[in-house]
This record gives structure tokens, C-alpha cells and sequence, in this order.
């Protein structure tokens, strides 16, 4: 404890919304109030950023026109992903991987166009503003499951072709389809470990000491 430690209550709520907060692909319509989707993009932009790059752009998607045609990009890829994964393609093709028709709001993140000149903390590792980004976009996502609002990260999309759709700049590139509403519950677990999909592994498989795999 430090005098700057929040309290037990603060502290716990913090470590809730971490360990509860879920990918989530079921959603059951309804809305997100627009003071309440302004303080989700708040603390999504409250992110820290290389050389405070602020790289993130989210675009909020409102017709239902684009939306579906967001949907049409994902499917497509969610074919060829299946195609590529050979004998796992079927078992891939039964997980729901986007909740695109049934969540409330759609939002796209994406890096801004023009970033070759932020050089701070990006001259050996250029990645570091995705690296920004997904910390806004765990912001946004922690933030959701502290409001009690599920979210969900696609990432199946040909980001070229959802660039083109969305009249994005050259130079800027969409990283995340987010779908973001209210849930009928939240998954007690990783859907992917639910479906048999994926096992987590232990932590301390992870944490090395001084030298990689050295785990004390
Ligand atoms: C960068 C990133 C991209 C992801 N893309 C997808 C996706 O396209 N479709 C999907 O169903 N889940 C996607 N996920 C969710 C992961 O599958 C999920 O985070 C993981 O299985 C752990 O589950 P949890 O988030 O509920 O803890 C993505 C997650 C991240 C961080």
C-alpha cells in the first residue's frame, strides 16, 4: 500500500472489469445511449500513445446499409480464414466470430493516415502505433464491461477493402471491427475455450526470468 493506492472497493472493481470483461459475439440489440458511448470513447482516448502519437480513429458506423456491408466483408473472410486453417475449417466455420447484425453500435478503429512522420518510439518498432491503438481499444473494452455493455474485437476483414468502403485516407488502416451493446449475460469464460477452440495456458509458463524460458 502507498498513499496512492485507491481503495479495497476501487481496487477490486478495477481487477472485476479486467478478469470479467469478455470477447463478446452475442449481443441483443437495443442501444447505447450517446452520453454513455461518449464516455466509452473518452476512455478510450485516455490511452497512452508512442510519443503520445494518438494514432486511434473511430469511426461509428450508423447505416444500416454499410453495416451490412461490413458484414458481407467479414464473412468473406471468415471463408477464406476456414479455407486456410485446412483440417480446422469445419470447426472454425461452426464458432460465431462477429455479432455485426445484432449489437447496437458498430465501431471501426483504425490508425490515422499520415503516420511515417511520428519517429518518437517508432524508429526500430514502427508497430508501436497499432501497439496504441489496442491499448484504446482495451480502454474502450474494459470500460464497456464496467458499464455492463459486452464488446467485441473482429478482426476477419481485408482491411484494404473496409478502408475503401469507409472513404478512408491512403496511408490509414482500420485494425478493429468493434461490436459494442447490451448482452443477455456475459460468457464465464473465453468463448474459443467454451467451444474447445483454444486453452489458455498458465501464467507462469509465460514469465521468465533474466533469460527466455528460464521460469523460476
Ligand atoms: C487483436 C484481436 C483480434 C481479435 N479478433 C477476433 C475476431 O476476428 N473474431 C472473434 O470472434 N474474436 C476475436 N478476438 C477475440 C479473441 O478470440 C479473444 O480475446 C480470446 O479468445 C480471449 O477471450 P476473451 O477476450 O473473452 O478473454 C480478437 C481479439 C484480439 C485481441
Amino acid at each position: 500500500m502507498t498513499d496512492h493506492t485507491f481503495t479495497h472497493p476501487e481496487r477490486a472493481a478495477v481487477y472485476r472489469a479486467i478478469a470479467e470483461r469478455r470477447d463478446m459475439r452475442h449481443f441483443c440489440g437495443g442501444t447505447v445511449a450517446p452520453e454513455l458511448l461518449a464516455r466509452l470513447l473518452e476512455a478510450a482516448h485516455h490511452a497512452p500513445s508512442v510519443g503520445l502519437m494518438q494514432p486511434w480513429r473511430f469511426l461509428r458506423i450508423t447505416d444500416p446499409a454499410l453495416r451490412a456491408q461490413i458484414q458481407v466483408q467479414v464473412e468473406e473472410e471468415r471463408v477464406r480464414t476456414a479455407e486456410a486453417l485446412g483440417e480446422r475449417s469445419d470447426d472454425f466455420m461452426k464458432l460465431k466470430v462477429e455479432g455485426i447484425s445484432d449489437c447496437a453500435e458498430v465501431l471501426v478503429a483504425a490508425l490515422m493516415d499520415d503516420r511515417d512522420k511520428h519517429i518518437f518510439g517508432r524508429r526500430t518498432l514502427p508497430e508501436m502505433d497499432m501497439a496504441s491503438l489496442s491499448c484504446a481499444i482495451q480502454n474502450l473494452w474494459l470500460a464497456a464491461r464496467a458499464e455492463g455493455l459486452g464488446m467485441g474485437w473482429v478482426s476477419l476483414f481485408d482491411p484494404q477493402a473496409l478502408a475503401d468502403l469507409l472513404q478512408m485516407p491512403a496511408g490509414s488502416k482500420p485494425l478493429a471491427i468493434l461490436c459494442l451493446g447490451p448482452v443477455k449475460e456475459f460468457y464465464p469464460a473465453p468463448m474459443l475455450v467454451i467451444e474447445g477452440w483454444a486453452q489458455p495456458r498458465a501464467l507462469q509458463e509465460l514469465v521468465y526470468e533474466n533469460t527466455w524460458g528460464v521460469i523460476e
